[in-house]
């Protein structure tokens, strides 16, 4: 019986380098390696030597005999990876080591101190006698992977041990409540380093911008996430859970993690690290129905399949889309069988997909009452993907909080260009600006999974060798 990847995966590759065979896909190599919602393990060619399940920093992959009934899909969406014969040499390409010029060893900054942040020291302390310094803004360092990650992702959120390995070298100095642009110049981290890497990450959210956006019970996502997840500058927030319906827009990873911690039984989160006035207000809510609201239809669905199993997955909590927008997925598309395949139990907590809608404006006096949905249907748009376009038809749902769940945006930095939420760079060299560099979300924008920014720091941190190996930072 082969090994089995299941819904935790990061997508940080550590297993391809593990595994003897080479059954592990895709690999960081490969051209879908960044669209693959995880990595899949070929059950055919597995020799079950487990040397994968030690490389793993989050305990993402077991033997499909100790799958527990709700994970079992994963041997099959394993197995479904390889449907296809995929050309691959017998052993993963192993990245070279990289190589500075004899004596020096360079000393870098890095600010911001998320897993892209983290990928990027760990890689820069591969050269003998290299230095690190992490500058953190907060009082913690690991950004989302502490402060986003949901606390019932016990096994993501575990990803932190690693960090903390990595942190434990002399090498490296972690600076935390030190914020680059108040507290120390972009000057004065260049004139102590050879380059400086921003590792900042987007923290500001997308804004909703219709009418009664501004009431109170409309918050963003990234708000109420703060909030459950003790982020400070989110420790003065409330929010009212004393309506039974609750809509969130947008259907994202973001957007299920914020609907499972709305009807999860908080019983379940005692021994996790919510933050203990959210956990409070969870024992007192009276939601009993989330709405989780997509623009456009089932297919194009934000979420990624392992979080949508983890989703209908959690107990108590019953996930309902309506017969239509089921029939609407092909029988081949995982999410049809997943959602079909689902129970539902009179007096679970429900978490309702619904699609093709778009909120027009919230209404209510002095506080959110309900919210004015406009219906859409699809269209091509002009690069043939599907895009919405409104009907015209109208209708309104009651509800007492409304969250905004519709992506992440960048914040300028000083001194560094900007364009459209990340700051212009080439292979992580920030446009116009000598010896410094970016990596995460600041780089490439907000999107993917905490194991995305290893490559993605991987390719900023050669980069920078390149250019110190060629004097340009002298
Ligand atoms: C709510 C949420 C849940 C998620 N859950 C998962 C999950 O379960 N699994 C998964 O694989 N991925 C998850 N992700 C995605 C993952 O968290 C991101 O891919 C990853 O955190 C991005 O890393 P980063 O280092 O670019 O940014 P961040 O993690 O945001 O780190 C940026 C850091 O920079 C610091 N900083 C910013 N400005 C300054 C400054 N001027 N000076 C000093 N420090 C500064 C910030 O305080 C922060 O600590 C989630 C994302 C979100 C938003
Ligand atoms: N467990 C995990 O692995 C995990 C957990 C959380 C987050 N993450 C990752 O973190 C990244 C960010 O997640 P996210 O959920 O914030 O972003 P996301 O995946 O980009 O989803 C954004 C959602 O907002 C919608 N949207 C955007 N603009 C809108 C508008 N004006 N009106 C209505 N809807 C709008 C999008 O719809 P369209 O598709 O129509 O644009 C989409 O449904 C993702 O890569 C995600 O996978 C991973
Ligand atoms: S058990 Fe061994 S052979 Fe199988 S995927 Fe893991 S490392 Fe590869
Ligand atoms: S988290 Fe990393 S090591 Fe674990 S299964 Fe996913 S890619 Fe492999």
């Amino acid at each position: 019986m082969p090994h089995v990847i299941t819904q935790s995966c990061c997508s940080d590759a550590s297993c391809v380098y593990a595994c003897p065979v080479n059954c592990i896909h895709p690999t960081p190599d490969e051209p879908d390696f960044h669209t693959a919602e995880m990595l899949y393990i070929d059950p055919v060619e597995c020799v079950d030597c487990g040397a994968c399940v030690t490389a793993c920093p989050v305990s993402a992959i077991k033997h499909d005999g100790a799958l527990s009934p709700s994970e079992s899909i994963f041997a099959e969406l394993n197995a479904g990876f390889y449907a296809e014969t995929r050309p691959r040499p017998l052993l993963a390409p192993v990245v070279p080591p990289l190589q500075v010029r004899a004596p020096a060893v360079p000393r870098v900054a890095i600010v911001g101190s998320g897993p892209a942040a983290i990928y990027a020291a760990d890689e820069i302390l591969t050269i003998p006698g290299a230095r690190v310094r992490i500058y953190e803004r907060l009082g913690r360092p690991y950004g989302l992977a502490r402060f986003g990650v949901a606390p019932d992702h016990r096994r993501t959120r575990a990803v932190t041990r690693q960090f903390d390995a990595i942190c434990a070298d002399p090498r490296l100095e972690l600076m935390t409540g030190v914020e680059i642009g108040t507290d120390l110049t972009h000057e004065q981290l260049l004139a102590d380093n050879d380059a400086v890497i921003y590792a900042v990450g987007a923290s500001a959210d997308r804004a909703l911008d219709i009418p009664g956006a501004e009431l109170p019970g409309v918050a963003s996502a990234t708000a109420f996430v703060g909030w459950y997840n003790g982020h400070p500058d989110f420790a003065g927030q409330s929010f009212d859970l004393s309506h039974p319906r609750a809509v969130i827009v947008g259907n994202g990873n973001v957007a299920l993690d914020v609907a499972r911690i709305l009807t999860i039984d908080p019983a379940l989160l005692e021994d996790t690290d919510i933050a203990p006035q959210a956990l409070d207000a969870l024992h007192r809510s009276a939601i009993e129905e989330v709405l989780v609201v997509g623009r456009r239809g089932p297919a194009q669905s934000a979420f990624t399949v392992p979080e949508l199993v983890g989703l209908c997955s959690t107990p108590g909590v019953d996930v309902v889309v309506a017969e239509q927008d089921l029939e609407s997925l092909p029988d081949t598309d995982p999410r049809a069988r997943i959602l079909r395949n689902r129970t539902t139990q009179t007096g679970n907590r429900r978490i309702v997909l619904e699609y093709l809608q778009s909120p027009t404006a919230v209404l209510g006096d002095d506080a959110v009452r309900s919210v004015e949905f406009g219906r859409n249907e699809l269209i091509a748009g002009d690069d043939g993907s599907p895009r919405v376009k409104p009907t015209g038809e109208l209708h309104t749902v009651d509800a007492g909080l409304v969250l905004t769940s519709i992506g992440y945006r960048g914040l300028p930095v000083t001194g560094l260009p900007f364009d459209d939420g990340v700051v212009p760079n080439d292979a992580g060299r920030v446009t116009g600006v000598p010896a410094t560099y970016v990596t995460g979300w600041i780089k490439r924008g907000p999107t993917g999974f905490i194991g995305t920014n290893k490559s993605c720091a991987q390719e900023t941190v050669r980069s920078l060798v390149a250019d110190y190996n060629s004097g340009r930072l002298a």
